[in-house]
């Protein structure tokens, strides 16, 4: 697809890896964005303040699972590509409350499928030609590994362990149905845990960060063994942007940091760059903090990618080392008061006493 004069409906572009992804794009003049996000708790409009006035840049608040809304977007900016973020992305959240999950990630992602199709259908041969729908996805469907198991490909099966995921597979096979179906030019990429500015503090990294500066419990979920792969936000954003202009259409394509850490060794060292650039006044090492609580139902035992397909299909890398990019974050929530003071307000309150008082 030729970069030039490009537009992009981004959807969920106001969340966390959205925002990140939208700022790449207009700083490097990717494509012009139309963002679609119905700003639930987790979008928030302050994470693309930076944008305002910028003429590339146009938002539309309205729900992936609202048809006319939808069928309105594409009619009116006659997008080149989708990126479809949108989607209700927190595991605990979908313990407590599954059915928003199917909602949106399910027939939100349906609904942009259809509305693509049918806008697809009737373009000229060479836009026709050029389309994409990518479909960001996680690596969350695959289920959990065992510590010795190999990572996972592009080929492993299908096999989620939460409402999340299930919902997030049950979205995969949707968007890979259309391209086989109706040929609609379909990408999915599945990414492991992302890092980085603005993500919601419900997540590992900016719950910790903020619950250590409040000298708040930092509460690790069972046994802290649980391993995760991590990635920088950034890392991710380039990804998506090289599938989206070079990937070979109706595939997959895993995104990985090859950073494979356990959750509590996470956790010391977010707590070890803490106390360097933020020391506790009591000189206690924030560490002191961590409490083990209640395990989450059905917890992924490991993680990890296997990313050779796009490292040698489209010469993809990740760039930022975990030890940058954790202090990068770490200061990012340190010197952002205002946004993360905007966003703990009651709803975020109410859902932390929700998550955890009982554990
Ligand atoms: P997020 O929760 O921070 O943001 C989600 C965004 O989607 C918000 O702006 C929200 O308002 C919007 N949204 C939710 N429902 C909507 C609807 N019905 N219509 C329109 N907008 C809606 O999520 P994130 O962490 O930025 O994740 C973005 C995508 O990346 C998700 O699809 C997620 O599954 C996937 N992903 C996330 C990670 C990660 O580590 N965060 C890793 C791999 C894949
Ligand atoms: O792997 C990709 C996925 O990563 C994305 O698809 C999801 O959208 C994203 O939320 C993330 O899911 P996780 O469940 O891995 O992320 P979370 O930050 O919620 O948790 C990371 C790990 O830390 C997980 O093993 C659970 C544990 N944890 C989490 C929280 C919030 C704790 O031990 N304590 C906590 O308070």
């Amino acid at each position: 697809m030729s970069e030039k004069k490009c537009t992009w409906l981004v959807t969920g572009g106001s969340g966390f890896i959205g925002s990140n992804f939208i700022k790449l794009a207009r700083a490097n003049g990717w494509a012009n964005i139309i963002n679609v996000d119905k700003l639930t708790y987790a979008g928030n409009p302050t994470n693309l303040k930076e944008l305002e006035g910028d003429e590339g840049y146009t938002f539309v608040r309205a729900d992936t699972t609202d048809r006319e809304a939808i069928q309105k977007v594409f009619d009116d900016y006659s997008p080149d590509a989708v990126v479809n973020f949108a989607a209700e992305s927190h595991v605990d959240r979908s313990i407590d409350s599954p059915g928003e999950f199917v909602h949106t990630n399910v027939v939100g992602t349906f609904t942009m499928l259809e509305e693509a199709r049918r806008y697809w259908s009737s373009c000229a041969d060479k836009r026709k030609g050029e389309f994409r729908f990518l479909h960001v996805s996680t690596d969350e469907v695959y289920g959990s590994l065992g510590f010795d198991d190999e990572p996972f490909k592009e080929t492993t099966a299908y096999d989620p362990s939460s409402p999340y995921s299930a919902s997030k597979a049950a979205s995969d096979h949707f968007v890979s149905s259309y391209y086989r179906t109706y040929g609609l030019p379909t990408l999915t990429t599945n990414c492991s845990n992302n890092y980085g500015p603005y993500q919601f503090p419900e997540k590992l990294i900016p719950l910790m960060v903020l619950n250590a500066v409040e000298e708040k419990p930092l509460p690790v979920y069972g046994d802290g063994k649980n391993i995760r792969d991590w990635l920088y936000v950034d890392d991710h954003c380039k990804a998506i942007k090289q599938v989206l202009n070079a990937g070979r259409i109706g595939e997959t394509y895993n995104i990985g940091g090859r950073c494979e850490l356990t959750n509590i060794d996470l956790v010391r060292t977010l707590c070890a760059v803490l106390d360097e650039v933020k020391p506790r006044t009591n000189g206690d090492p924030y560490s002191s903090l961590i409490t083990f609580v209640k395990d989450r139902p059905g917890h992924d035992r490991r993680y990890a990618i296997d990313d050779s397909k796009i490292a040698q299909e489209l010469d993809w890398n990740p760039q930022e080392s975990f030890t940058s990019g954790l202090r990068k974050t770490v200061e990012w929530y340190l010197d952002n008061a205002e946004w993360t003071e905007a966003v703990q307000n009651g709803t975020y309150r109410d859902w932390i006493a929700k998550n955890y008082n009982e554990r």
